[in-house]
């Protein structure tokens, strides 16, 4: 990997890990961090909010898209997720399905407290996935 790339990866990962600090958490105990790049540069970060409701909780991931697309931004380069476990966890299946209607190319970095690293393609984490084009959506709605 180009040293640039890894450079970028490594400020992404970093935003995700500062993040996750602000994780709203106390049922679950499990904080979560995500940081999102957009085609522009721009990034958008996300922590876990939980709710005494508990089905109503946020992941991290869905916290960062939504904030990104709700400044207008839609096309993903890489998405960090930093989480404390024995090894880097995987965004759950709301949140691939979530990434994957933006940006199937998007890069899925997962990082623990430890350091360990493991990359995918949102893609590859959601095959046969349900798309937009699946509906009969007019270019106006869109
Ligand atoms: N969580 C995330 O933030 N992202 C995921 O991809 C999986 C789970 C959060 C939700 C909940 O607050 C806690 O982790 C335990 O499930």
């Amino acid at each position: 990997m180009a040293n640039d790339s890894r450079i970028k990866d490594d400020d992404l990962v970093s935003a995700a890990k500062q993040t996750r600090d602000k994780a709203y958490a106390p049922y679950s105990r499990y904080k979560v961090g995500a940081a999102v790049r957009c085609n522009d540069g721009r990034v958008f970060t996300g922590a876990n909010v939980e709710s005494a409701s508990y089905s109503l909780t946020c992941c991290a991931e869905r916290v960062a898209i939504f904030k990104a697309v709700s400044e207008g931004c839609r096309c993903f380069e890489a998405l960090a997720v930093v989480t404390d476990g024995p090894r880097p966890a995987a965004p759950c299946g709301a949140c691939r399905q979530v990434l994957v209607e933006f940006s199937p190319a998007a890069r899925i970095i997962m990082e623990n407290l430890q350091g360990d690293r493991a990359e995918a393609l949102a893609r590859d984490y959601l095959p046969d996935a349900f798309l937009p084009t699946a509906l009969p959506l007019r270019e106006s709605e869109s």
